[in-house]
């Protein structure tokens, strides 16, 4: 099996140091925002690792954004998203990360999400455990859904449809009952607190591969399973994530919350 460990190394070098960009300057509008920091901090991350290693290739959101082809391949690639929660960025919102996966023939080999404003640094490789500040992580392991803590996100889709599917997914989960039911602002650092026990499971329909690639390792490597929202295979590029402490959990919610319709990432 290739050993990625130098190209792990290299990327959270990186990931500490694009962490320290702090200035705002808006591009879009209120419900989806984009800031110059954004497409600098992708910038130096993809100049760095593409100097280093040349044949690699990226996903990045605001390529993709600025019209780049989304498509994995089986090359060695990096999935960055430069600042997932830029809402929270804007509004000086406590929690916003770099998130960085590499994955080859398909499959993630690392993760790294670095929260910059709490200096927490998780990152996981395959068969390698997960790993936060360079502490082992392990998910809480509960199996009883009625002793829950389950994040959710709103995102960005503010259509009709959208948002009442959202809302009554979570009045269903509250209903089961569960003890609450979180909303951080970040896909990544979401799904970092399932990988460290902080909160039994996580569900979202409408991200992207770039907010969730790196947290999905860390959380099946610390012990959690990561599943579709029907309780299927999960699949990066589908938009829709199930994860959770146990099994029993992610099936249980995949019982309870209803989709609603999202172009794949990769759809042309
Ligand atoms: C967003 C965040 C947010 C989620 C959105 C994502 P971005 O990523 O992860 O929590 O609800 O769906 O698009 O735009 O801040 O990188």
């Amino acid at each position: 099996m290739a050993d990625w460990t130098d190209c792990l190394n290299f990327g959270i070098s990186v990931a500490k140091r694009a962490g320290e960009q702090k200035e705002v300057k808006l591009k879009s509008s209120p419900a989806d925002l984009v800031t110059e920091t954004d497409q600098r901090v992708e910038k130096i991350l993809i100049s760095a690792i593409s100097t280093r290693y040349p044949q690699h290739r990226f996903i990045g959101e605001e390529s993709v954004a600025a019209g780049e082809r989304l498509q994995l391949t089986d090359s060695p690639t990096w999935i960055i998203d430069p600042i997932d929660g830029t809402v929270n960025f804007v509004h000086r919102f406590p929690f916003v990360a770099i998130s960085i996966a590499f994955a080859v023939n398909k499959q993630t080999e690392f993760g790294i999400v670095y929260s910059c404003v709490e200096d927490k640094l998780f990152h996981a490789q395959r068969g390698r455990g997960a790993f936060l500040n360079g502490e082992p992580l392990h998910v809480s392991g509960q199996e009883d859904i009625s002793r829950c803590v389950v994040v959710t996100e709103i995102g960005a889709e503010r259509d009709d449809l959208a948002l009442s599917t959202l809302t009554s997914n979570i009045f269903r989960l509250l209903k089961l009952p569960v003890h609450g039911v979180r909303a951080l602002g970040t896909a990544a650092v979401d799904m970092c607190q399932v990988a460290m026990g902080g909160a039994d499971a996580y569900y979202h329909i409408g991200m992207h591969c770039w907010d969730i690639a790196a947290s999905a390792i860390i959380v099946r490597e610390a012990g959690g399973v990561v599943t579709d929202t029907d309780g299927g295979w999960f699949d990066v590029m589908s938009r829709r994530v199930i994860a959770a402490s146990s099994s029993a959990v992610a099936n249980r919610i995949a019982q309870v919350i209803r989709p609603f319709p999202c172009r794949r990432d990769d759809e042309e």
